[in-house]
């Protein structure tokens, strides 16, 4: 079943949305070379702390931190550690927020110094990749829509869709129906309708989307070693249009002339 959210209840998902892009705008510029996922990891708790809320993933099916920091060939889901970043590194963190029993799940991939050329266009794409899937998030169409946007965009630059991950609902809890394929054929899945919400997330191979699970059980990484990007959004779906409840530019929960 897919649960439809009230105005209400997105309201509120907005405002956990605020409190996690207002944290990833500040990793932007805490990140750097010398800093560790470990450091980024503490950051977020303080953070999450000092507005009111609190970190979802932290106790969820066992995972231990507030964070997926996931560096380079790494996929998704990767610890936070004491290493120290490098410049030409890349790194995706992860977190879901709960803001007075509302969530919100945003992932997004900074550069470390310097990176270069080629990873910085995989960055590009994959940021992109994300937009193209929101644009495709309208009432009417399907779910099945939105990945076929993304790969179609995808593959086209020359890179890989990550197929063992995957979009999701969210609200009660962190994963719910429907499911979000970011591949995939148009006309295919459950119909878009208003009161979803739900994660696009494209992970974005360089090489292969092949990916292999590290020994951790939970941290996936590429088969190939290549690098992997991600950016994620939550969405709320109206008739008007999909609003991104996770927005780093705009605060305020309707888009201009809605
Ligand atoms: N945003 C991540 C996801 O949807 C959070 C997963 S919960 C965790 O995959 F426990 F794995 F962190
Ligand atoms: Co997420």
């Amino acid at each position: 079943m897919i649960n439809l959210r009230s105005q209400r209840e997105i309201e509120k998902m907005k405002q956990a949305g605020v409190v996690l892009a207002s944290c990833h705008k500040e990793l932007a510029n805490l990140i750097r070379p010398g800093i560790s996922s470990w450091d980024i990891d503490q950051f977020v708790e303080a953070f999450l702390q000092k507005h009111g809320a609190t970190s979802e993933q932290k106790g969820y099916k066992g995972y231990e931190y507030a964070t997926c920091s996931s560096i380079n060939d790494e996929v998704c889901h990767g610890f936070p550690r004491k290493q120290p970043l490098k410049t030409g590194d890349i790194v995706t963190v992860d977190m879901v927020v709960s803001l007075n029993g509302a969530l919100a799940d945003s992932a997004w991939t900074f550069p470390v110094g310097n990176i270069d050329e080629e990873t910085e266009r995989l960055l590009t794409i994959t940021k992109n990749a994300l937009y193209i899937g929101i644009e495709a998030a309208q009432t009417g169409n399907r779910i099945g829509d939105i990945g076929h946007a993304i790969q179609t965009y995808v593959e086209a630059e020359g890179f890989s869709v990550v197929r063992d991950f995957i979009g999701h609902g969210i609200g009660d809890v962190i994963h719910e129906k429907p499911d979000v394929p970011h591949f995939g054929l148009p006309g295919k899945g459950p119909r878009i309708k208003e009161g979803m919400v739900f994660t696009i997330e494209p992970m974005v191979n360089a090489g292969s989307y092949d990916t292999k699970m590290d020994s951790n059980g939970w941290t996936a990484r590429t088969a190939d070693g290549k690098y992997s990007a991600q950016y994620e959004h939550t969405i709320a779906i109206t008739n008007n249009g999909p609003i991104i409840l996770t927005d780093q530019d705009q605060m305020s929960i309707y888009p201009s002339g809605v």
